[in-house]
């Protein structure tokens, strides 16, 4: 059974994962807007679908521990932005502040002694090493590519893959 405090944390990063699924989803329609970036496009679809997962799956979590899963309500995400880096900067950035808050519940689970929790959540530390790893593998490419349209052509057709092994 689910501590109140450690429900309430759960339900916290509940709403986290649901406005990471909405920020990626305002960047996919902005860059579903652009000529040429429909790699980008699909690229920040298919994150939005994953931090949807990522939401579902602590939901049914909490309900399955006694706990009640609460759908949240949603500020709206910034909806365009000055440039591709300055998306993608923010990308990274919001990463990381995932990364904190998944930090921040493995330690109350240990607090609380919630054995169960701290092993549910150990997917998601594991997840958020990759999405934080491939969140500034792109971010580098887009530094070195600068203002260059060969590079910027290359790295919307790459960015399909970006998240299979070896790249
Ligand atoms: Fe579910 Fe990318 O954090």
């Amino acid at each position: 059974m689910l501590k109140q405090e450690m429900a309430d944390a759960l339900n916290k990063q509940v709403a986290l994962e649901a406005e990471s699924s909405q920020a990626y989803l305002a960047m996919a329609s902005w860059a579903d807007t652009l000529p040429g970036l429909s790699g980008v496009s699909n690229f920040f679809f298919r994150q939005s679908e994953e931090e949807r997962m990522h939401m579902l799956k602590l939901m049914k979590f909490i309900n399955e521990r006694g706990g009640y899963a609460q759908v949240p309500a949603l500020p709206q995400p910034q909806l365009t932005f000055t440039s591709l880096k300055s998306a993608f900067e923010l990308f990274l950035k919001h990463e990381l502040m995932v990364s904190e808050s998944i930090n921040d519940l493995v330690e109350a689970s240990l607090r609380l002694k919630d054995y169960a929790t701290h092993n549910f959540l150990q997917w998601y530390v594991t997840e958020q090493m990759e999405e934080e790893r491939i969140a500034r593998m792109l971010n580098e490419k887009l530094e070195l590519i600068g203002e260059d349209k060969s590079g910027l052509y290359l790295f919307d057709r790459d960015i399909m893959t970006a998240g299979e092994p070896g790249q």
